[in-house]
């Protein structure tokens, strides 16, 4: 059964979170449709919708959320792609002052016109399990890095890893699990590449003190000291070059933020400023 067409977007967010309530469905045929389509896993509801040539992954917000999820994972994932790091295309979409829906779209990077592209989460790739497992010392940045290098990613691929870990770190997304992050097969290249990162969202209720994956050998703990520990796995080759790519990085983060603002709102605003001072604090010497 083919995804429906992205005009469909506020019909199919109501019948997502109808489905997340068990509530009986607002359009029966769309129900049925999304029922027979596969599931892309997470914990979160979703669908694709097809835009042209071009296919979307559309998640709504959810009535348990205590923010606007789908604004702050979409403003997130804009912030990362400023401070120049590969981070999926998305798109939010509010229905106005009186609606309480809102959704984001993330452009499906596991196909390419029209076609599947062969894609593998890094739950697979480093022999681990999500949900379960977690804790366990496969879950780990730098052995990620490694393999990455193993199957003959390039170089770039490791330390655009490495931004991640220390933007997650900064911004406070420990919710980095090894199934929220992925490679895939690029024919034209004819090689194995890490895919543009996905659910980049910071923790709404906390600011986190642990990744869920290791940022060194051994420990989750967010910490300058812990980001710099294991630079070499990423292939930096010493402690001057990933202390420089790390303020580098920091700075940047830090200068895009005000890309960010009006896509945040004033009430995700004022949360991602005081996390992202926290953060910087953390991550920098002070
Ligand atoms: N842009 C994308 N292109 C292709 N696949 C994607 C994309 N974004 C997410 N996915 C796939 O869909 C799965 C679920 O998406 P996502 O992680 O965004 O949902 P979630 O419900 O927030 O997940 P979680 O359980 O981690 O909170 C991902 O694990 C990944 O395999
Ligand atoms: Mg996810």
């Amino acid at each position: 059964m083919s995804a429906p067409p992205i005009t469909e977007i506020e019909k199919l967010s109501a019948e997502l979170q109808a489905m997340q309530l068990r509530r009986p469905p607002v359009d029966p045929h769309l129900r049925r449709r999304l029922m027979a389509t596969p599931s892309m896993g997470g914990a979160r509801p979703k669908a694709t919708v097809r835009d042209g040539d071009q296919f979307w992954l559309v998640k709504p917000i959810l009535p348990s959320d205590t923010e606007d999820i789908p604004r702050l994972e979409h403003a997130t994932q804009e912030w990362g792609r400023a401070v120049g790091l590969n981070f999926a295309q998305t798109a939010y979409t509010g229905f106005g002052e009186d609606s309480a829906l809102s959704v984001m779209r993330s452009l499906r990077f596991d196909r390419q016109h029209g076609l599947r592209v062969m894609t593998l989460s890094a739950a697979s790739l480093l022999q681990t399990e999500y949900p379960g497992h977690s804790g366990s010392s496969a879950w780990s940045y730098p052995n990620l890095a490694r393999t990455l290098t193993m199957i003959g990613a390039p170089q770039e691929d490791a330390i655009e890893l490495f931004c991640r870990m220390i933007f997650n770190a900064v911004i406070g997304n420990d919710d980095d699990h090894p199934r929220n992050h992925a490679i895939h097969y690029l024919h034209d290249q004819g090689r194995w590449r890490l895919t543009p990162a996905f659910d980049v969202v910071p923790n709404p209720d906390f600011t986190p003190q642990y990744l869920a994956m290791e940022l060194s050998h051994g420990s989750h703990q967010i910490s300058r000291a812990n980001a710099l520990h294991d630079a070499k796995a990423f292939g930096l080759s010493g402690d001057e070059e990933a202390v420089e790519l790390l303020d580098g990085l920091l700075d940047r983060i830090e200068g895009r933020f005000d890309q960010v603002r009006l896509l945040l709102g004033p009430r995700l605003e004022s949360l991602m400023q005081e996390r992202l001072s926290e953060g910087l604090q953390r991550m920098r010497i002070m």
